[in-house]
């Protein structure tokens, strides 16, 4: 719980750039009281955020994301509005301002967006009185998935200040892993990113120095606390940049050999989707070693937690 003179400092969550080490505390606090309502047996639902609008806009496709955020509003006890892009005047030409600043004409509180443009959320907070929450900008950031990491660490490990994470894959096109650097590397841990030279940008390092880079996976494991694997985003053009699939796997796959090399209590994260036999084996994300589907139970709670901070600054006991 964000101690009494603590403030949340912030309106928006654009990304995690612009948190203090403070504020994802009191983020990841806060989650710690929501995750007891989400664990309860029978009413799992609080009134904080009774009479509270909130839009839900997503330009982009999302399973877990989306449903997450939706569960999250529903036991804030807010009233949602799902708009789909597809249906919308967007199809008629309408630019992304003219929608947002239509829906504001509606006074919603608060607006989660999924967009492709990495600065659309940054835009729209400039212009508009709701609170605007980052649900993903193209490859720039996804800040409640670091969160959610965050808190899966924390709870696992006790702790992240000091924490050896290696990052693997898909690094380039990972909205995910930029969103982990600035979180894991404000909160102290020790952070390695691994993957085929295509895939790790030039100049993450004038970012992030204190950072190590590596294209050797198997020396990189034995030391790790935990392994983030990356899904291999085929979508945006990631199959370019690999010579196969089959070679990459033979590289840089996270699998039932590979895990015998790390420490056994070595926790195995992706953020979902998982391309099951390319980044990761199924008997590794299936294995004891996977906190997986944790992190999506996780996300519950840590979205309640941004949605109420935003709108609750002093943050609050729950109910
Ligand atoms: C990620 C995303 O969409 O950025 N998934 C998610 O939100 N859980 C990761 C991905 O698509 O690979």
């Amino acid at each position: 719980m964000p101690s009494e003179r603590y403030l949340f400092p912030h309106r928006h969550l654009l990304g995690i750039q612009p948190l203090s080490p403070q504020d994802i505390t009191a983020i990841l606090d806060q989650a710690r009281a929501f995750e007891e309502v989400c664990e309860r047996p029978e009413i799992k639902v609080v009134p904080a955020l009774r009479k509270r609008l909130i839009v839900n806009l997503f330009f982009e496709n999302s399973t877990r994301t989306r449903n997450s955020f939706e569960i999250a509003e529903k036991r804030l006890s807010a009233e949602i509005i799902n708009f789909d892009a597809d249906t919308s005047s967007l199809s008629k030409g309408e630019t992304l301002m003219d929608t947002a600043l239509n829906l504001e004409s509606m006074r919603p509180d608060l607006i989660v967006m999924r967009h492709a443009a990495p600065g659309a959320h940054a835009l729209l907070a400039r212009h508009m009185k709701a609170s605007i929450v980052n649900a993903g900008d193209g490859a720039h950031e996804h800040p409640t998935q670091a969160l959610l990491d965050a808190y899966t660490l924390r709870q696992r490990f006790g702790r992240l200040e000091g924490l050896r994470i290696a990052i693997v894959g898909d690094i380039r096109n990972s909205r995910v892993v930029r969103s982990n650097l600035w979180l894991l590397t404000k909160m102290g841990a020790q952070v390695t990113l691994v993957g085929p030279p295509t895939l790790i940008p030039r100049g993450l390092q004038d970012t992030w120095p204190e950072v190590k880079l590596s294209n050797d996976l198997d020396a990189v494991l034995p030391d790790q606390d935990a392994i983030m694997t990356l899904r291999c985003q085929f979508e945006r053009g990631t199959g370019a940049y690999i010579p196969s699939q089959g070679e990459y796997a033979r590289f840089f796959q996270l699998n039932a050999e590979r895990l015998r090399r790390c420490k056994p209590d070595v926790a195995v994260l992706h953020p979902g989707p998982i391309n099951r036999g390319v980044e990761i084996t199924s008997e590794v994300a299936d294995g004891p070693n996977s906190v997986i589907l944790q992190q999506v139970t996780h996300g519950v709670p840590v979205r309640m937690a941004v949605l109420f901070l935003l709108c609750n600054p002093h943050g609050e006991q729950v109910p």
